[in-house]
């Protein structure tokens, strides 16, 4: 049986875009079952519900209280099944209950190599800091933002010339690409989280250290 995923977004949804046409795909092991936002007009909604996937808006306006925000989404997540999660521009924090309770089944992706450029105005911080390499990682969720452990990452040099708006657009290019790869390993049992540590199974990782997700996708 495939494994019953959920996608959190608040936004535009170009990665939850991406996960959707992997799920679609023969073979792959998670199925993308629900789509949640917590904002009504999030333009993503439309790629689930295009796809026939079911959609859930859970407004955080209309809770006082952060942790009974987190309390609606995961008695959501709850009566789906669930069993992994992936926040794809979610712009929320969830609470550290949530993040213990689902630790091990939820995932992010942020644009940058973490650890470095955690936060926003990533692609900005980049280019003033004179980095010749940016890109992206898909971690484990943890109750430190963007702080925990990295399941994978794709690397984009930066161009002497970069703008914040075109690194961002090939990063996010390399986005698409590595949270499929991502979920995959996970979905599959050959990444997880292990006393707080991502722990790898039938693994190689290239030898710069930097995973290619096709690499990740061939090797089995
Ligand atoms: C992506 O850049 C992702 O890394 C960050 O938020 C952005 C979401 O973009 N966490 P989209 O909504 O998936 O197009």
């Amino acid at each position: 049986m495939r494994v019953p995923t959920a996608v959190l977004i608040s936004g535009r949804g170009s990665n939850l875009k991406a996960l959707l046409e992997a799920s679609a795909s023969a073979g792959y092991p998670a199925e993308i079952v629900l789509v949640v936002s917590n904002i009504e007009s999030a333009a993503g909604l439309t790629y689930a519900r295009t796809a026939g996937i079911t959609t859930h808006v859970i407004p955080h306006t209309s809770f006082s209280r952060r942790e009974d925000f987190d309390a609606a989404l995961d008695a959501a997540l709850q009566k789906a099944n669930i069993e992994l999660i992936c926040l794809a521009g979610f712009m929320r924090i969830l609470s550290e209950g949530f993040v213990e309770k689902w630790q091990g089944r939820l995932l992010n992706i942020h644009p940058s190599l973490l650890p470095s450029f955690k936060g926003t105005r990533v692609h900005e911080r980049a280019i003033e800091s004179g980095v010749r390499i940016s890109g992206c990682t898909v971690h484990f969720v943890t109750a430190q933002m963007d702080s925990g452990p990295p399941i994978a990452q794709a690397a984009v040099p930066v161009h002497c010339d970069e703008t914040a708006e075109s690194l961002a657009y090939r990063v996010l290019a390399a986005e698409h690409r590595l949270y499929p790869a991502a979920l995959k390993l996970v979905a599959e049992g050959r990444a997880r989280l292990v006393s707080g540590a991502a722990v790898f199974q039938e693994y190689r990782s290239s030898g710069d250290m930097l995973i290619n997700p096709a690499e990740i996708s061939s090797n089995r």
